[in-house]
């Protein structure tokens, strides 16, 4: 909630009535713990819970009308068909299972939702992908990854990366940061975003320029029509990191 603060006081100030999605959301315990903390005594404000199972939505709904949460909505459904609010404020995903976090990203980036948090889970997409393209792909980056377990890690890292990418081409400022301490979880790297511009032409490059060098798609990509470059060669890295003092 401390890391969510500076989002939701923001959208609160701006919008009378913000509307916050939580995407799988499980039994809806942020949403629960976000509703006590920032929308119950507001005047306005709506938080949707999306999540696949139906018995969860339908307790978690119970739960809420027991408590009065009247403005705690519940959708079951699959994030890649669900029924959307036009205007998204805040989107999150905590744990969004392998791919549902590029379903989460990508209806954040296509609603142009001002803020998104996501926490993603275990990803298992870009490791298949890496295997398969490894052929391709120049012989010293593959050392990185030409065992099972380093290309698990491996591909769940160049997941968060290129998602992190994806949100800047998309005209979000982000910050990667750990959500909590290792002892309570190992899916632990919360991804935040902001939005503050159209888009990002540069880091849209820097994209497309990492898809074509490790000839992976996943989904968030797919979604968006991002395609790799083809001979595009990356950008210096003194530009990736253009954001560090000097
Ligand atoms: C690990 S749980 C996390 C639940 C909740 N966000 C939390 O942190 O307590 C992941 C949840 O996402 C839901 N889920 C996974 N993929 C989904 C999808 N494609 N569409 C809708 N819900 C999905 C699962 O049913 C599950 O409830």
């Amino acid at each position: 909630m401390g890391l969510l603060r500076p989002a939701l006081e923001d959208i609160q100030g701006r919008h009378a009535s913000p509307v916050v999605v939580d995407a799988g959301s499980g039994n809806a315990y942020l949403g629960f713990i976000l509703y006590e903390l920032f929308l119950k005594d507001a005047e306005g404000g709506v938080l949707l819970n999306v999540e696949g199972r139906p018995e969860l939505t339908q307790r978690a709904k119970e739960r809420a009308g027991r408590l009065g949460f009247s403005r705690m909505e519940f959708q079951t459904a699959h994030l890649e068909s669900a029924q959307w609010p036009e205007r998204i404020h805040l989107l999150m995903a905590l744990h969004a299972c392998d791919t549902a976090t590029d379903d989460a990203l990508a209806v954040a980036i296509q609603k142009g939702a001002d803020y998104v948090a996501v926490v993603p889970c275990c990803q298992a997409e870009v490791a298949t992908q890496l295997k398969e393209g490894r052929a391709a792909v120049e012989p010293t980056l593959s050392l990185l990854y030409q065992h099972p377990w380093h290309r698990r890690e491996f591909g769940s890292h160049l997941t968060n990366v290129l998602r992190a990418l994806t949100l800047e081409s998309f005209g979000y400022q982000v910050t990667v940061t750990e959500l909590t301490g290792w002892e309570h979880s190992l899916k632990n790297e919360l991804i935040l975003g902001r939005r503050v511009h159209r888009e990002n032409r540069q880091a849209r490059a820097k994209l497309e320029a990492m898809l074509g060098a490790y000839g992976v798609r996943p989904k968030l990509t797919r979604l968006l029509g991002v395609e790799p470059a083809s001979s595009t060669p990356a950008p210096p890295a003194a530009d990736i990191t253009r954001t560090t003092p000097v």
